[in-house]
This record gives C-alpha cells, sequence and structure tokens, in this order.
C-alpha cells in the first residue's frame, strides 16, 4: 500500500513537469510562429540585439524584434515631429522609434547608465536614424524637471515648455518612478499626442499579492491606476511582452 502511495505521488508530479514542459514548448512555438509572421527586424537591429544579448548586462531589458516592429508601426502611423525616450539601454527602441519620425524630427532619449554610453553612441552611429536621435546622459526624473530637455538642436536653459512639445513619448526607464515621469512630461505632450510606456504588466507582478510590497510592482499599479482614472487620457493596455500601454492625450 506504502509503495502504490510512493509511486502515485512520484507519477502525478511527472505528469504534471510534463503539462509545463508541454505548455512552455507551446509558448515557444507561439514566440517563434509570431516572429516569423511579423516583418524581420532590419540587419543593424538584428546586430545590435545579438551584441546586447552577447555583452550587455540583462539584455531581455532590449525591447526586442517583435514589439520593436509594434514601436515602429506606431510611430510610422504617428509621423512624430519630435520624440521623447525615457530609457535608452542600448538604444534598440530609440533606432525602433525614429524610423516614424518626420524628414526633419529628433528624438531625444535618456538614460543614466554611464558604462551604457559609449555602446549607445557606438549603435546609434551603425544607422543613418543615429543622426536625429539625442542622447541626454542622466537621471530622467532630473532631467524632465528642468524643463530645457526639449528644446531641439542647440537648445538653451530655460526656453520654456513650448518649445518642448512632444508627439510621442515612450517611457521605459526606472519603474517606481512612472507616475511621477507622467507628472513632469504631461505639460510636454502636445494635445492630442501619444505616450507609451513599457513593462505595465511586470510579469503578472500586478495582479499577484506575492508582490505587494516590491517597490517597482508598487511603482507600476500605481502609474496603471493613475493613468486608468485619468479622464484626460484614451487607455489601453497592449498585453505584448511585459505588456505596454497605449495613452493618448485628449
Ligand atoms: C528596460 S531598459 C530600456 C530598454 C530600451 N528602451 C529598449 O527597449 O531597448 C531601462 C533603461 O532605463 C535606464 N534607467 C533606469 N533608471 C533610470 C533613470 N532614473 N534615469 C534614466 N535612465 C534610467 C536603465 O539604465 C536602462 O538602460
Amino acid at each position: 500500500m506504502q509503495k502504490y502511495t510512493f509511486f502515485l505521488k512520484y507519477a502525478s508530479f511527472f505528469v504534471l513537469l510534463s503539462q509545463i514542459l508541454l505548455n512552455l514548448s507551446l509558448i515557444m512555438t507561439l514566440e517563434d510562429y509570431i516572429e516569423q509572421h511579423s516583418s524581420p527586424e532590419s540587419d543593424i537591429l538584428s546586430q545590435i540585439n545579438q551584441s546586447t544579448n552577447l555583452h550587455v548586462l540583462n539584455p531581455h531589458m532590449l525591447s526586442g524584434h517583435v514589439q520593436g516592429r509594434l514601436l515602429s508601426m506606431l510611430s510610422q502611423m504617428i509621423r512624430p515631429h519630435r520624440i521623447l525616450e525615457l530609457g535608452t539601454f542600448t538604444g534598440y527602441s530609440a533606432l525602433c522609434l525614429a524610423e516614424g519620425l518626420t524628414e526633419d524630427g529628433e528624438l531625444v532619449t535618456i538614460e543614466h547608465n554611464d558604462e551604457l554610453e559609449d555602446t549607445i553612441r557606438h549603435n546609434l552611429s551603425l544607422s543613418p536614424l543615429g543622426n536625429k536621435i539625442r542622447l541626454l546622459m542622466g537621471d530622467a526624473k532630473e532631467i524632465l524637471a528642468k524643463e530645457s530637455y526639449g528644446c531641439g538642436y542647440g537648445y538653451s536653459y530655460g526656453c520654456g515648455y513650448g518649445c518642448g512639445s512632444f508627439d510621442l513619448v515612450f517611457i521605459d526607464a526606472d519603474k517606481r518612478e512612472y507616475c511621477t515621469y507622467l507628472d513632469l512630461l504631461y505639460p510636454h505632450v502636445r494635445a492630442g499626442g501619444w505616450i507609451l510606456a513599457d513593462n505595465v504588466l511586470w510579469d503578472g507582478h500586478v495582479v499577484d499579492p506575492a508582490y505587494d510590497k516590491e517597490k517597482q510592482t508598487i511603482g507600476l499599479r500605481a502609474f496603471n491606476d493613475q493613468v486608468a482614472n485619468d479622464p484626460r487620457l484614451e487607455k489601453v493596455i497592449i498585453p505584448i511582452r511585459d505588456g505596454l500601454t497605449l495613452i493618448h492625450k485628449n
């Protein structure tokens, strides 16, 4: 009898394990399927994707092939004159978003990790679109609070909100600060402009009570609630990758 219970226990464990593995392989297959049925990355983006995975810590932070194509397509639909990005990492998403810029358009991107600066500048130099991208090194919150970051080429300090109006903003820096970012950048987004916020589902932690005390989860939940409750904003969470919110400023 004891032997029988022992056998049953192990048998059910292996059934569960094989189900998990089957689900996992199904997810992998779906991811592959989605990639294969989406436009490919350009050679330059593929090169940046690969070198980030080989040489940079936490390469999973890069937007990647499918989300990159979505960023590019949204940008091409909006045709922004000015884009602001918070959180450059290795420049992948900046180059994707820049694909939709108008002829004389500009993308301003902010990154605080000094160790990434050479890599970012190198990656941007690989593409002709790199000429349209201005990298600001520093803390996103501090730079946003200065109100001078958006004043075009050869910008000077103190030229006011008006000249810093953006058509599209991509929020992808410190997850604990998303609410502050939104408050600070909101006046800089033109009426009718668009905001994208990445990682808003945070690997599902936003609905998992086990993460109630985790600071990034707390920050993202607060941001999601703030956006949901703001009548000035139209919004939809796109469940791609780690969750991407598309926001329209009325
Ligand atoms: C998820 S990664 C960005 C990925 C990139 N947008 C892409 O899709 O390829 C987040 C980046 O934000 C940067 N970051 C984090 N906190 C920041 C802050 N307070 N100010 C500026 N950058 C910050 C990190 O160093 C990291 O490079």
